[in-house]
């Protein structure tokens, strides 16, 4: 059969939703699938959170999607850390005693670098380092993972969301093909998420939080998936998102965090969740298939 002829009927027999932007997960394009499972701060109940092994922990359990937390130095580099110091994750008190209360935005990048943000997890990991931006994506890339990043306390790093877009775009992940499927900007700050929206529109982005369903129309203007903590959800209020479009035209996703346990990755897969963000994506996985 002539090529042609064969896209049009497999135009046909898939129907128009083939020729749709991919939704941002993968997961609403397969009807019964079952959920996406994206490992926390990478596999961080395996190697410390935000550090290079955890990403390459994640790859070496099959998870494809990996999620961080982005923050800036006092000299404007970015770095992958959760807390908005650095206590609990490196040995910084003991590396700079008369520095506290150790914030990450009173540390530049080359203190940062000096830092063990391994040993506080275990010493296999001894001399972990906080990664930069830079060094992460590009981890994430060589190992073909997918990721979900999150602006984390954007309040305290005026205008962030650029600076991230502009890492993001210099390392490759503002091209076609990271944009379909290996991208997802989150942030528990709706002013953030919609800034980033605003300045590159093909990046798909996520709120984290459980806004009223009256509230839904205002998020699909700039949302494409709501990822709410676990315990807020149901099965109603899954099903209330899914029915709103995003920016892309695809139905509104949601992502629930942070799912550790079976029983509450078979509760939220049961809600119809299209993702699942877990410290243990293994437990997910074997929990729920994906
Ligand atoms: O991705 C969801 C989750 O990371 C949000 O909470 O505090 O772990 O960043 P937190
Ligand atoms: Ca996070």
């Amino acid at each position: 059969m002539h090529a042609r002829a064969v896209a049009a009927m497999t135009t046909a027999l898939l129907g128009t939703a083939a020729l749709l932007s991919p939704t941002a997960v993968a997961r609403a394009d397969a009807p019964g699938a079952p959920p996406t499972v994206l490992a926390h701060r990478g596999a961080s109940a395996h190697a410390p959170e935000n550090t290079l092994a955890a990403v390459d922990r994640a790859a070496e359990l099959g998870v494809a999607w990996v999620e961080n937390d982005v923050q800036r130095t006092r000299d404007g580099e970015l770095v992958v850390v959760h807390d908005d110091n650095l206590r609990r994750t490196t040995d910084v008190e003991e590396v700079f005693p008369g520095r506290a209360p150790w914030k990450v935005k009173d540390f530049t990048a080359a203190e940062i670098a000096r830092l063990d943000a391994g040993s506080w997890f275990g010493p296999a990991y001894a001399g972990a380092r906080v990664p930069t931006l830079k060094q992460y994506v590009d981890r994430v890339d060589r190992n073909h993972q997918k990721l979900l990043l999150e602006i984390k306390n954007p309040a305290l790093y005026p205008g962030i969301e650029q600076q991230t877009l502009k890492v993001l775009g210099n390392e490759g992940w503002l091209e076609p093909g990271h944009l379909a499927g290996r991208l997802i900007v989150q942030s528990f700050s709706a002013k953030s998420v919609r800034t980033v929206h605003e300045l590159k529109p093909g990046v798909r982005t996520g709120f984290l939080g459980t806004p009223d369903v009256a509230e839904l129309p205002d998020y699909a203007e700039f949302a494409d998936l709501i990822n709410p903590a676990h315990g807020s959800l149901s099965v109603g209020y899954v099903a209330a998102v899914h029915a709103f479009s995003g920016p892309h035209d695809r139905p509104l996703e949601v992502l629930a965090w942070t799912v550790d346990t079976a029983a509450d990755a078979r509760r939220v897969a049961g809600y119809g969740v299209d993702g699942i963000i877990s410290n243990r994506p293994d437990v997910v996985r074997d929990a729920v298939g994906g």
